[in-house]
């Protein structure tokens, strides 16, 4: 099937399951231990009921949100994806190019291979996700990076304390140190397109950690060292020096907890991805759509609340928003774009979800996004 031919979310995943190395799909595609996080996102998106409002002039729909005083036009962004450019490379390169062209968010991944300025200069309205660096240090100067790209938002991933148990990296040989085994080998001789990109640019380097690491240090040093780094101990006490060094507007993200969205306000956040990691972190973790009301509610209009996991529809997106959503992010659907076809996949991922939220807003009877609340959702208990 050739890219234009995608039809949905999941025509992409196919595509990219095509090309990729399984060792490489497998990494983007899974979870944890036995992947119940994956699935109940999806599930819990699937639970998700709609009710339309006919006989509503629908000729004209507008999909732009605004946060942090920026307008996009459409109501998605691109979550962070550390080491996308296993998939291809200049993956985050790519995605960026991609989120300027349709004017959305695009978070670079603290484990992106490019340099934040690089993905800064392609997309000046991009935002820096941050792994808090055990070397503060490092967190200093990484921020002060930031603020001289340009770059407004960062992003402060709180939702992987320690590695996760992620069995099918395991099973399928992505794990430290990163060796290509014979059977890796020659199953990835089965996909000669990304063997050949790979032998005409060279494996992926962390190139945005080379400034804390001494010269021409080679990449799988470069990755131990920054395992090193990476989980490290993260504490709110952590996220009040953040607070503290970063002038822009700080979002965390993966909170699921009420209390802990209440706790960041109160530290000065200006924003939450309520998250569950795609389901990569805690295979028993509750579901981000589940916890949205409870963690806007607590939070009310005191900050910025998104989400992001198990998004993959424009529905999705329409039902997230209906939940009060400020704002949305997907992880694996545009990953799956550039695996497939580069930054014309990702456009094309764009463009599905686009289409698809169009449709849906058509079909509820809802000309504006930012118009979308409870009143399109089917609650059961309301109408008994
Ligand atoms: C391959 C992959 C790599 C990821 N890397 C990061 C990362 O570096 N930083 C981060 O905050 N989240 C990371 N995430 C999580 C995403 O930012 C996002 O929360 C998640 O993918 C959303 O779920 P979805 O994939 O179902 O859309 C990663 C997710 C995937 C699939």
């Amino acid at each position: 099937m050739a890219v234009e031919k995608a039809l949905s979310i999941d025509d992409l995943r196919k595509l990219a399951k095509r090309r990729l190395p399984q060792v490489v799909y497998d990494f983007l595609e899974g979870g944890c231990e036995d992947e119940h996080a994956v699935r109940r996102n999806r599930e819990a998106y699937d639970r998700q009921i709609l009710v339309p409002r006919y006989l509503v002039d629908i000729s004209q729909r507008n999909q732009s949100l605004s946060i942090f005083g920026e307008t996009f036009s459409l109501p998605f962004g691109i979550a962070p994806t550390g080491v996308a450019a296993m998939v291809r490379p200049k993956a985050d390169l790519l995605l960026a190019e991609a989120a300027a062209a349709a004017n959305i968010p695009f978070i670079i991944s603290g484990s992106s291979t490019c340099t934040l300025e690089d993905a800064a200069k392609v997309w000046p309205k991009c935002w820096y996700q941050l792994y808090i660096p055990n070397d503060l240090n490092i967190t200093t100067d990484l921020l002060k990076r930031c603020e001289k790209a340009g770059i407004s938002t960062l992003v402060v991933t709180v939702d992987v304390p320690i590695h996760a148990k992620r069995e099918r990296n395991i099973r399928s040989g992505f794990v430290r140190p990163y060796t290509p085994t014979l059977p890796i080998i020659l199953e990835g001789l089965k996909h000669l397109p990304w063997v050949w990109d790979y032998m005409r640019t060279g494996m992926p380097y962390q190139e945005n950690w080379l400034p804390y690491v001494k010269k021409d240090i080679a990449s799988r040093e470069l990755m131990a060292i920054y395992a090193t780094q990476v989980p490290s101990l993260q504490t709110w006490q952590v996220l009040e020096t953040l607070r503290k060094l970063w002038p822009g507007k700080l979002v965390v993200k993966g909170i699921l907890h009420p209390d802990d969205a209440v706790q960041c306000v109160n530290t000065g956040a200006d924003g939450i991805i309520v998250s569950n990691h795609g389901g990569r972190q805690l295979d028993r973790g509750v579901c981000p759509i589940d916890m949205f009301g409870p963690v806007k509610r607590a939070v009310g209009d005191r900050a910025t609340v998104m989400i992001d996991s198990g998004i993959q529809r424009g529905a999705d997106v329409v039902a997230a928003l209906c939940h009060g959503a400020a704002f949305t992010f997907v992880g694996r659907a545009t990953i799956y774009g550039v695996a497939a076809a580069g930054r014309e996949g990702v456009t094309r991922a764009i463009n599905i979800l686009q289409n698809e939220i169009h449709i849906a807003t058509g079909q509820i009877g809802c000309p504006d996004v930012r118009k979308l609340g409870p009143q399109y959702l089917y609650r059961p208990g309301d109408w008994s």
